[in-house]
């Protein structure tokens, strides 16, 4: 998620340099036990409210493991499929060091786990937010080249003091979006995907506002980190959101 404020020290720092081993080992029974809680949890849950390439990441990168995954495990599928890894970071990152993470199929996921009597509050995205909500649809070829893209329009936008519109096509897309897949409106986003209480709320709450996904309009419609979105943009499907972010150009972007 996006919740930084960019320090001058981060200006000089490399993503390389906010990388930190995951230390799999390192993880606890129960850490363990918490992660097939909370995933048990999520999928029944969810069932069949995520678009189907969530599903079908889930299974090719073989999420249904027990226990918190291993990067070098994912890394060993989803490399070789859509050229993303993961690597493990000890919490948020910067945007900027995270939209050039982004730009080079690098994805950064949580060395932690949120703690048994936290299951539904975080603090900052742990390895469950990471792994179960954003991985699976980086194994879907489209989304995975839309994905990085993204990462060139943040890099570019912070660049020229205009990050929030990159955040915001981020916010509204690949965390907190809505898609139509066979005309049934579906959860797209990692947020609402890995979260107990947003995703039903997401869908079937009629105190938010669901309005058609549009970069401009995503650009131009501020969100909150720090409850339920009052707003949800709904793609018309899975692929034109994609089709229409890849076709924006760092100069477009900023003309918005
Ligand atoms: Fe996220």
């Amino acid at each position: 998620m996006l919740q930084h404020v960019i320090t001058r020290d981060d200006r000089t720092r490399r993503w390389e340099d906010y990388v930190v081993p995951q230390n799999w080992g390192s993880f606890t029974k129960d850490d363990h036990a918490v992660w097939d809680l909370l995933f048990a949890r999520q999928v029944d849950l969810l069932g069949s409210r995520v678009v189907s390439a969530f599903l079908d990441g889930i299974d090719l990168l073989k999420l249904s493991h027990p226990g918190v995954p291993d990067v070098e495990g994912l890394n060993a599928i989803l490399e070789p499929r859509t050229g993303w890894r993961t690597v493990a970071v000890p919490g948020l990152v910067p945007d900027e060091i995270f939209f050039a993470m982004l730009s080079e199929r690098v994805f950064p996921v949580g060395n932690f786990i949120r703690a048994r009597k936290q299951l539904d509050y975080l603090e900052a995205p742990d390895c469950f937010h990471d792994m179960f909500g954003h991985i699976p649809m980086l194994a879907h070829h489209q989304y995975a080249e839309m994905a990085r893209h993204i990462g060139e329009l943040g890099t570019a936008a912070i660049a020229a003091g205009e990050g929030h519109r990159a955040a915001r096509i981020y916010w509204h897309s690949v965390e907190f979006g809505l898609a139509r897949e066979h005309g049934e409106l579906k959860i797209l986003g990692a947020g609402l995907a890995s979260s107990f209480g947003e995703s039903h709320f997401s869908l079937e709450s009629d105190k938010v506002e669901r309005l058609p996904f549009s970069v401009g309009r995503a650009v131009n419609t501020p969100y909150r980190h720090d409850a339920f979105q009052p707003l949800y943009l709904v793609s018309e499907s899975l692929e034109s959101t994609v089709d229409e972010i890849l076709a924006m150009t760092p100069e477009e972007l900023l003309e918005l």
